[in-house]
């Protein structure tokens, strides 16, 4: 599959058309997708009747398959369909909001992965209209557009050129697969800036967002490219653009095996995850900024409460309270506003001081971990208001804070958190753009230029990526190593500890993160011959003089015999004769490296592991959600 770009997707998708019951396959796909893990699935089968057949459910897939058979498979009886599972992120993971989505008439239904970043306009124009939505879904508003389209005027009874045109007027990234009850003979499936795949068998094609979906049927695939859309019919499909003209997608075998084919061809589902990050970075901050203003999700406190903000803390778990580490210092640079960073599990059981007017930024992928729940608890029974920052939609801690922002880095498998911890390294710093925009302590036309510098983040961590050839091998190469250190300064800092943390609990090696000034106050008497120091560098261009006081300490490091191994921004030439091994990093801007520098940290813990043998997806005593205190 060299060359083929394979984008990841939050939600699993799966199309099919051809000789066999397209539910059998389609329920088969799901299952290949299940790794995905999600939370609702939902099939739509053409029955060549007045209406498609559908039924969706909230949770696993079982309880998918036991609403099937309550039903009856026969009702089901077709040969094109289509199913989804779900990851979600506009509206709580409930039978409501799980896909297939339906137009009034139940004619049309959409599976959707992705985000519609204009849903709110459409949604206000179809409601305008007399159309009644039934669910929170962005989705929802595409099946309702797609029928009037379907319906009359130019395109009536025309279903591709119906999505087409609906896809002309969608913002932001979606894969959307569409089936109409009129239509039983064939698929259209349609995307931009979200996977899609064409799968291509004998007497029957597959649309999926994942070769897992149908690599047991075909290992033919198609690969659609940008504003594309294809019509998939038993004996063949036809891909054309979002204007209808004809268009090329871009074959490929499929060699992988299944394993492999859910790993995206890697070994790992983290190294996976570790490549998703620009992805990651992209999708969560996606819809977060219109009309010129950051927007969270949802927002149950008034704008008035959030200006009168006068204290910030920020309480999480490992990772997690890393990225708020790092979100400390763009908040109070922004916002000019104390900001303290807690572990969730102390946090309650000091006596912190809160008030109504203290904002409490909760941050946890799973949004579950009982540390931090907790402490959310705490901080409302003090009256101070809470804001989750969190990876999974409707879970418990963004139910219980007044104001969520999802990080939509969608499913973190491997234990250790790469791409989720990015994805929240970002949100938080949407959260100081939300605040510093709520107390005018930045001007509107700065807080565009911040949220564009974060924007262009995602082709710098895609760029970080495409260079960790060398930290792969010095990996290879630390694998007998005793200890290593890490140190960094200012937002290098909790770089140093996350970077630590991932060599701790992936390689079992010991490991701890300094904040290089602190040195001198005792952790230099562990440096030795040969030990391996890893150095996060600040930008030469960015504080000049927190560049020097780093050089000046791994000199002091260097002469005890330390092997230095820096990360340090392309081009800086005045830390080359002190680095044994130097990983260059794209130029960024100072409060941004963290997401660009913590990259080569990730895969270097993860090729320590390796090469020690250990299975970085499943770290020895860890789980991935922490649901005791
Ligand atoms: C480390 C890691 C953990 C989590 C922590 C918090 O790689 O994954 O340290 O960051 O358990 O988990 P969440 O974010 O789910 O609250």
């Amino acid at each position: 599959m060299a060359g083929v770009v394979t984008l990841r997707g939050v939600c699993g998708i799966v199309g099919y058309v051809g000789h066999r019951q397209a539910l059998d396959v389609v329920l088969g796909g799901l299952h290949r997708m299940e790794y995905r893990g999600y939370d609702s699935a939902g099939v739509a089968m053409a029955t060549g009747g007045q209406t498609l057949t559908v039924e969706r459910r909230a949770g696993r897939l079982a309880n998918l398959e036991s609403a099937v058979e309550a039903t009856g498979r026969d009702a089901f009886a077709g040969t094109a369909g289509m199913g989804h599972t779900r990851w979600a992120t506009h509206g709580p993971p409930v039978d409501r909001n799980s896909h297939p989505h339906r137009d009034a008439t139940g004619r049309v239904a959409v599976v959707h992965n992705g985000i519609i970043e204009n849903f709110a306009a459409l949604r206000a124009e179809l409601e305008a209209s007399g159309v009644e939505l039934s669910s929170d879904t962005d989705t929802e508003t595409t099946a309702h557009l797609i029928a009037r389209a379907y319906a009359d005027g130019e395109t009536a009874g025309d279903l591709p050129a119906s999505v087409r045109s609906v896809c002309r007027r969608l913002e932001g990234a979606f894969t959307l697969v569409v089936t109409h009850a009129d239509q039983p003979d064939l698929v259209v499936a349609a995307r931009r800036s979200s996977p899609l795949v064409v799968g291509v068998g004998e007497a029957e094609m597959f649309v999926a967002s994942d070769v897992a979906a149908f690599i047991e049927h075909t290992r033919d695939a198609v690969e659609l490219g940008q504003d594309q859309l294809v019509v998939i019919g038993r004996d063949g499909y036809e891909i054309t653009d979002f204007a209808g003209d004809t268009a090329e997608g871009k074959p490929f075998t499929v060699d992988w095996d299944l394993s492999a084919a859910e790993k995206g061809g890697h070994e790992y589902f983290m190294l996976k995850e570790i490549e998703e990050q620009p992805e990651a970075l992209a999708n969560t901050l996606r819809g977060h900024f219109q009309d010129g203003l950051v927007v969270l999700d949802e927002q149950r406190i008034s704008d008035q409460d959030l200006r009168d903000v006068d204290k910030v803390f920020v309480v999480a778990c490992g990772s997690a309270y890393h990225s708020g580490l790092v979100a400390k210092y763009a908040i109070e640079h922004w916002c000019r506003l104390p900001v303290e960073v807690e572990l969730a599990s102390e946090f309650r059981y000091r006596d912190p001081v809160l008030d109504r007017d203290t904002l409490v930024v909760a941050v946890s992928q799973s949004g579950e971990t009982a540390d931090t729940l907790e402490a959310v608890r705490h901080a409302r029974e003090q009256k101070a208001r809470v804001l989750a920052v969190c990876n999974t939609n409707g879970a418990q801690i963004p139910r219980e804070s007044d104001a969520v922002l999802y990080t939509h880095a969608g499913p973190e498998i491997g234990v250790a958190s790469t791409k989720a911890f990015l994805a929240q390294v970002a949100a938080n710093y949407l959260v100081g753009l939300a605040l510093a925009q709520a107390r005018g302590t930045k001007y509107p036309d700065e807080v565009a230029g911040e949220f564009a510098e974060l924007e262009a983040m995602s082709s710098a961590v895609h760029k970080t990526l495409e260079t960790l050839e060398q930290v792969r091998g010095l990996g290879r190469r630390l694998a007998e190593s005793k200890a290593v250190l890490f140190l960094g300064r200012h937002v290098g800092y909790p770089v140093a500890l996350e970077g630590a943390l991932k060599l701790k609990e992936l390689a079992y090696m010991h490991a701890e993160g300094f904040a290089a000034g602190e040195l001198k106050h005792g952790p230099i008497a562990l440096i030795e011959d040969d030990l391996p120091v890893v150095v996060v560098m600040p930008s030469p261009k960015g504080r000049a003089v927190l560049h020097s006081k780093l050089v000046s300490n791994i000199s002091e490091i260097q002469a005890r015999g330390a092997r230095t191994i820096v990360i340090a921004e392309e081009g800086d030439d005045r830390v080359r004769p002190f680095a044994d091994e130097l990983v260059e990093i794209p130029a960024v801007p100072t409060l941004l490296q963290p997401l660009v520098s913590t990259v080569p940290l990730q895969v270097l813990a993860a090729e320590i592991a390796r090469a020690r043998g250990f299975d970085v997806d499943k770290p020895r005593n860890l789980a991935k959600s922490v649901t005791v205190e």
